[in-house]
C-alpha cells in the first residue's frame, strides 16, 4: 500500500547509518524495538544512536493500549519535523500498533512520514526505506503476514547473559477493552523447534536466563516438525480438555525443552492468561526448578459482574483457585498482576471486590491503570458515567494496597539466601555488583567483577525502598 504523497526523500549513493528509537508501551514494543535494530544493521550497517538530532533514521514503535500513549505520537512526531528540513535524507518511521490501526492516517495527518509498518512487517522496514528512495512516496505496510516476521529476523544479538525469546505473536482473546487482538492480529505461535533453536543459540553464546515473550505465552501451541508431544491432561478454567495433538506443543511442554538446555539455567516468562493456566502448567511449576518461582499473572478486577463485562473468561473465585494450586506447587510462589479500575459501570462495590481479592492473593508490584476508552472495541460502547476524579481515587487506594504488599514481600526477604543473575556494576557505586531476585528485584553488594553474567547466591541484609543489598555466598556456603 502506498500513500500518495510525492515528496521525495533526496537520495544520496550511501545508505543511513545511525538509528534513533524511541519505544512506547510494552516488553513486547522493546522487543520489537531490537528487532529493528537488528534488520537495519543487518540491511544498512545501521548502529543506534541516542540522539534524534544527528540520526539519519528515527523510528517511533508505537502504543495504543491507552488514549495518553497514542496522542503522545503525534505530538513528538511534530517535535522531530524540522529536522526533515535540516536534513533533506532523513527517514521518519512510525510502527507500533498506532501505526497498525491508523495506517495512511498517519501520512495523510504528518506527510513528513516515510513509512508506516505494523508489529507484524518491521522485518520489512529495509524494503520499505528502499521503496521510499526508489518511487519518491511514503510507503505503509500494516498488513499481518503471519509468521514470515520471525523466518526474516536476523540471528538474536547477545547482550549479557539475559535475552527475550518472542515466541507467540498476537492474541485472540478479545477482552472487551483491548486494542491488541485489532492491532497485533491473532494469536501465531512460532514453531517449536525455532525457538528451542534460537535458545540454544542463545545459550552458546552465554546467555544463562532466557524471558519467553508474548501478549499469551501460556496459549503457545507450536508445530512440532517430528517430535511428539508428551501426554497428558490440558484442562483450562473453561472446563474444555485441551489435549495437545501429536504434533502440537503446549506451553508447558515447551518450557519442558527449554529447561532441558545446557547453559540455560534461569527461565521467566510474559504475559499469560489465568484462563490458560492448565494443571499441566501448574504441574511444571513442581517440576522444573529453573522456571523463577516469580509469575506475572494479570487478573484486570475481582468483581465476577466487571470480569465478565470485560471477557475475561474467568471468576474470582477460579483466579484464586489458580493461584492456590500454584502456590501448592511451588511454594513461596510470588505473583504480580495488571489492574484496571474504573471499567464502564464498575460500582463502589465492584471496586472493593478487587481490593478483597488483592488482600486474598497478595501481590508483588504490579501495574495498575484507570480504564481508558479505545474506538472500536466492545467497551467503547458501554455507558461510562463515573466520574474520573472517583477512578483516580480507586486507582490510588489500590496502588497504595499493592504497594503496601509489595514492602511485606521485600521486608520478608531479608535474611534470606536468593538466587540472583549479576547483570553487572551498581547504577549508584561503580565498585559495587547488581543482580536480580527471581520477583525481579535489584540487589547490590561487594564482589568480583568476575561474578558478571554468574548465576549466584546472595544473603539479603537490608530493603531500601526500591533495591535491596546483600552479601555473596561462597562456594562453601559462607558468607563473603
Ligand atoms: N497479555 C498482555 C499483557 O499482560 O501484557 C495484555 C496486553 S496489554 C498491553 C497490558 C495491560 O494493559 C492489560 O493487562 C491491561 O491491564 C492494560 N490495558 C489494556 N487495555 C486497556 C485499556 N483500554 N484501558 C486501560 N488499561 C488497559
Ligand atoms: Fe488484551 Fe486481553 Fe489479549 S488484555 S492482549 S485481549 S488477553
Amino acid at each position: 500500500m502506498q500513500n500518495p504523497d510525492t515528496s521525495a526523500v533526496a537520495d544520496t549513493n550511501s545508505d543511513p547509518k545511525k538509528v534513533f528509537i524511541r519505544t512506547f508501551g510494552c516488553q513486547m514494543n522493546e522487543y520489537d524495538s531490537a528487532k529493528m535494530l537488528d534488520v537495519l544493521g543487518q540491511e544498512h550497517g545501521a548502529v543506534l544512536t541516542k540522539t534524534a538530532d544527528d540520526a539519519d533514521i528515527i523510528l517511533f514503535n508505537t502504543c495504543s493500549v491507552r488514549e495518553k500513549a497514542q496522542e503522545k505520537v503525534f505530538s513528538d512526531l511534530g517535535r522531530i519535523k524540522h529536522l526533515k528540513t535540516l536534513n533533506p535524507n532523513l527517514v521518519i518511521g512510525v510502527g507500533g500498533c498506532v501505526a497498525s490501526q491508523e495506517g495512511s492516517a498517519i501520512v495523510d495527518r504528518a506527510p513528513y512520514v516515510d513509512v508506516v509498518f505494523g508489529p507484524q512487517t518491521l522485518h520489512r522496514l529495509p524494503d520499505l526505506i528502499a521503496r521510499r528512495k526508489s518511487e519518491g512516496r511514503s510507503q505503509v505496510d500494516i498488513s499481518f503476514p503471519e509468521i514470515e516476521k520471525f523466518d526474516a529476523m536476523p540471528p538474536p544479538r547477545v547482550e549479557g547473559a539475559s535475552a527475550f525469546v518472542s515466541i507467540m505473536e498476537g492474541c485472540s482473546k478479545y477482552c472487551s477493552f483491548c486494542v491488541v487482538p485489532y492491532t497485533r492480529g491473532e494469536e501465531i505461535s512460532r514453531p517449536f523447534e525455532d525457538v528451542l533453536t534460537e535458545v540454544a543459540d542463545l545459550a552458546d553464546q552465554g546467555v544463562k536466563e532466557v524471558t519467553l515473550l508474548g501478549q499469551n505465552v501460556n496459549a503457545y501451541r507450536g508445530k512440532m516438525g517430528g517430535h511428539t508431544g508428551s501426554a497428558g491432561g490440558n484442562k483450562t478454567l473453561d472446563g474444555l480438555d485441551h489435549t495437545h495433538s501429536a504434533e502440537i506443543a503446549d506451553f508447558a511442554t515447551l518450557l519442558e525443552y527449554v529447561h532441558d538446555i545446557p547453559g540455560i539455567e534461569r527461565i521467566r516468562y510474559t504475559t499469560s492468561h489465568p484462563k490458560e493456566m492448565t494443571t499441566r502448567m501448574t504441574e511444571v511449576y513442581a517440576r522444573l526448578p529453573k522456571l523463577v518461582s516469580f509469575l506475572h499473572l494479570p487478573v484486570q478486577a475481582g468483581s465476577d459482574r466487571v470480569l465478565a463485562a470485560m471477557k475475561r473468561g474467568y471468576t474470582a473465585i477460579e483466579f484464586k483457585s489458580v493461584v492456590r494450586k500454584l502456590r501448592a506447587a511451588r511454594p513461596g510462589l510470588t505473583l504480580s498482576s495488571d489492574f484496571i479500575v474504573g471499567f464502564p459501570g464498575e460500582t463502589e462495590e465492584d471496586f472493593e471486590k478487587t481490593m478483597k481479592l488483592i488482600d486474598d492473593v497478595g501481590f508483588d508490584t504490579s501495574f495498575s491503570f484507570v480504564y481508558s476508552r479505545r474506538p472500536g472495541t466492545p467497551a467503547s460502547d458501554l455507558v461510562d458515567d463515573t466520574p474520573q476524579a472517583v477512578k483516580l481515587q480507586r486507582l490510588q487506594r489500590l496502588q497504595a494496597k499493592i504497594n503496601e504488599q509489595a514492602n511485606v514481600i521485600a521486608r520478608s526477604m531479608v535474611g534470606s539466601t536468593q538466587r540472583v543473575l549479576v547483570e553487572g556494576t551498581s547504577a549508584r557505586d561503580t565498585n559495587e555488583l547488581s543482580a536480580r531476585t527471581d520477583n525481579n528485584r535489584i540487589v547490590n553488594f561487594a564482589g568480583h567483577p568476575r561474578l558478571i553474567g554468574q548465576m549466584i547466591d546472595v544473603v539479603i541484609t537490608d530493603a531500601m525502598a526500591n533495591t535491596f543489598r546483600g552479601r555473596v555466598v561462597t562456594s562453601d556456603g559462607a558468607s563473603e
